[in-house]
């Protein structure tokens, strides 16, 4: 019988490796809280197989904090997600693209040890047209108190997040997650119910071919932006480039982590400070990136060390391939 390895599964091999390396226990705690979040996402998973049969495909009525319409989805993926993960008691507080404030839980500090911030449905435009839409997540230690408050533990820089990943309902759906040590793929298979092992220690190729962006925004970018993307399709690193845009960013940056390139949001006239949110779509695809060797910037700087001031605070974003990087961050100085 051929052997699978669940992501359940995974992550407490990789505890015992923990275990192993620095003697520190693992709890368990940590994989009962991933296990929320792979409820949940089965659930909006199936909710999406089936959108055009039953009545949840169109706009929810409402506009969220961000002055965005909700759609039916955006609100179903966040129940889901507030459902499936406050009812476990590690968790502290949960941090939704969806809620204008966190959703606290007056839990002991020593129980209640983990934020989870996420993007419950990423890719809004596509929801109703059959195109590739996603779950980006977050996960956060609660600083004990004597070193700072929750909303102080909330604003922690993205280099400080312990867990990362993101789901993405697409031709077949796929988890990618990282604690920290690799990048790790699995693909839910529908038979059984589980997210199996597909991709270990994933690595973002050197290089790539691809730029992906959203052009019809070039005149409003800063000019370097315009430079940097002629110099790719010229020929500048060695190849002409070709362009790649789906719209939704979790789509996007899983094939940029597949097969290299360059994802840009700069920023833009009308957008000042980027339209990615830092918390839960730039922080937790950056943390993935560098640990699968490629490079997040906000163009300026690395997006991990950037200090939150907000829940839902924007940033330029730039993540790819280690040679296309550096080449933005020569081109890009501000
Ligand atoms: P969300 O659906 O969670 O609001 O995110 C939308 C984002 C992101 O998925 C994508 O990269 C970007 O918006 C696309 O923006 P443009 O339509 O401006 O290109
Ligand atoms: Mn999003
Ligand atoms: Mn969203």
């Amino acid at each position: 019988m051929a052997m699978i390895t669940t992501v359940q599964q995974h992550i407490l091999q990789q505890q015992q490796e923990m275990l192993k390396s620095t003697g520190r226990e693992a709890s368990g705690t940590f994989s009962w809280l991933l296990s929320g979040i792979t409820l949940a996402s089965k659930m909006i998973e199936a909710k999406i197989r089936s959108a055009g049969l039953s009545d949840v495909l169109g706009a929810f009525g409402a506009e969220n904090v961000q002055g965005e319409q909700q759609q039916k989805l955006d609100v179903y993926a966040n129940q889901a997600l507030l459902h499936c993960l406050g009812l476990r008691d590690s968790v502290a507080a949960l941090v939704s693209e969806e809620d204008e404030e966190p959703v606290t839980f007056n839990r002991d500090p020593e129980r209640g040890k983990y934020i989870i911030v996420f993007d419950p449905l990423d890719g809004s435009s596509n929801i109703d047209v059959n195109v590739n839409v996603g779950t980006i997540f977050s996960v956060l230690r609660r600083l004990p108190p004597e070193h700072g408050t929750l909303e102080e533990s909330i604003l922690q820089q993205g280099f400080r997040q312990v867990a990362a990943g993101y789901v993405v309902y697409g031709p077949s759906t796929v988890l990618v997650y990282t604690t920290g040590n690799g990048v790790h793929g699995f693909t839910l298979d529908p038979a059984i119910g589980a997210f199996v092992l597909s991709n270990e220690r994933m690595m973002m190729p050197e290089q790539g071919s691809y730029y992906s962006a959203n052009e019809a925004n070039a005149a409003v970018w800063p000019e370097e932006y315009r430079a940097y993307l002629e110099m790719l399709r010229s020929g500048g690193l060695g190849k002409e480039y070709s362009s790649r845009y789906i719209g939704s960013l979790v789509a996007d940056f899983h094939r940029t982590l597949l097969k290299g390139g360059v994802f840009l949001y700069p920023p833009t006239l009308k957008q000042p400070k980027g339209k990615l949110r830092l918390l839960y779509e730039a922080n937790p695809l950056a943390f993935i990136a560098e640990q699968a060797g490629g490079m997040a910037t906000n163009g300026a700087g690395r997006i991990l060390d950037i200090r939150p001031e907000g829940i839902h605070q924007r940033t330029p974003f730039c993540v790819g391939s280690k040679r296309e990087m550096e080449a933005l961050a020569a081109a890009v100085t501000k």
